[in-house]
């Protein structure tokens, strides 16, 4: 068993990290990190639990850390800290001997930093000897992508590995739970969206590419394809769904399609990790699913549902995908990271 602890517990992201640690077969949760105004307090005093099931026993009475890490006794951080804050702390953690497995944006674009979706890019971990020698550093730090980006990357590897991209349109209809507790306030998005999320559509537009980048030379080179995102907040709980829109370079049938995105399984499903889903994606055939309601927690909220694959004029074909935003999205990736380093006795 590793002890782990969460940096940013109390926020959104850091709830569902809580919510998925419990009972986990790797991992047990021994300290619980916040900024300094919730520093100090039980965790119940200190937090807004969002969550449908209530907040775990264990953890309501624990006192919530500052982030420091000469404070905690872990050996793996999941952050779900913002992004300033993690720039910030996420390299002292990794200096001072922690492995950070972090949902922030802060590094995820940085070279020698792993970039990964465990069913897409596990070859990317060779990354950590890269890092580690670089940087000097005993620990490391590994990132998942945006909630968005990994929505349209888990159902376009198989399209890529079969087909190949060479450009690929996504419009995204973002949940509130995706902007954190505070994010966006009620008066702005009731009877309403709002087009514009700041910095969402860069982060879908250059993420996947260094996620289906080669790793050769001890760097990844990234791939070739053009990539254009348009983001929208709706007035969702939690799931994004995303409208993509693809051009492949070889010809393939909309059961082409369908037929390599049912049978797609990753390492993450060969070895068996306690939070891999079944199906990483899971195809439906209905005229008007996926729906974030119904769809956003198949498979514990790891899968992503598929649906309304059919051809396009413009392109070639177009699809909806949906998946849970707070845990396919960020915690559990970043669970399932951390999963894959143990079973290759990288942490
Ligand atoms: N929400 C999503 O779907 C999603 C998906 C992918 C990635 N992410 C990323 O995950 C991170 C967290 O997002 P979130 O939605 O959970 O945000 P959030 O609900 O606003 O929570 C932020 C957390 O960080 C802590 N924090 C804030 N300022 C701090 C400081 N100066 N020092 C130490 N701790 C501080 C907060 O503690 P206090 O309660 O004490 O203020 C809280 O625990 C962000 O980087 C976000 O971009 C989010």
């Amino acid at each position: 068993m590793k002890k782990v602890a969460v940096l940013g517990a109390t926020g959104m992201v850091g709830q569902r990290f809580v919510q998925l640690l419990m009972g986990h077969p790797f991992f047990k949760l021994v300290d619980l990190c916040a900024s300094e105004r919730s520093a100090g307090k039980r965790y119940k005093e200190a937090t807004r639990w969002m969550l449908d099931a209530e907040m775990p026993e264990k953890v309501a009475d624990l006192e919530v850390k500052r982030i420091d890490p000469n404070l905690i006794d872990a050996d793996i951080v999941f952050s779900a800290l913002p992004k300033e804050v993690a720039k910030n702390v996420e390299p002292k953690f990794a200096e001072a001997g922690f492995i950070v497995s972090s949902n922030a944006s802060a590094f995820r674009m940085v070279e020698d930093i792993p970039l990964l979706i465990p069913e897409v890019n596990p070859e990317h971990l060779e990354l950590i000897e890269v890092q580690r020698e670089n940087r000097g550093w005993d620990g490391a730090i590994i990132t998942n992508p945006n909630c968005t980006t990994i929505m349209a990357m888990l159902p376009l590897k198989p399209i890529y590995d079969n087909f190949g991209l060479r450009r690929v349109i996504v419009t995204s209809m973002q949940a509130l739970s995706g902007a954190g507790y505070s994010g966006v306030v009620s008066m702005a998005i009731l009877d309403n969206l709002i087009p514009f999320i700041r910095g969402e559509e860069e982060k879908v537009e250059t993420e996947g590419l260094k996620i289906f980048g080669k790793f050769e030379d001890n760097k990844i080179t990234k791939a070739g394809f053009k990539i254009s995102a348009s983001c929208n907040r709706v007035n969702v709980l939690d799931g994004h769904t995303e409208s993509i829109f693809v051009e492949v370079e070889e010809d393939c049938s909309v059961d082409d399609v369908k037929e390599v995105l049912r049978k797609f399984r990753g390492l993450p499903q060969k070895l068996k990790l306690p939070t891999a889903p079944q199906n990483p994606i899971i195809v439906r055939e209905e005229e008007d699913r996926p729906q974030p309601r119904l769809d956003r927690l198949q498979q514990g909220g790891m899968s992503v549902s598929v649906g309304r694959i059919r051809e396009d004029p413009v392109f070639d074909f177009k699809f909806t995908s949906m998946g849970h935003n707070t845990i396919r999205g960020a915690a559990g990736a970043s669970i399932l990271n951390a999963e894959l380093l143990l079973k290759k006795n990288k942490a």
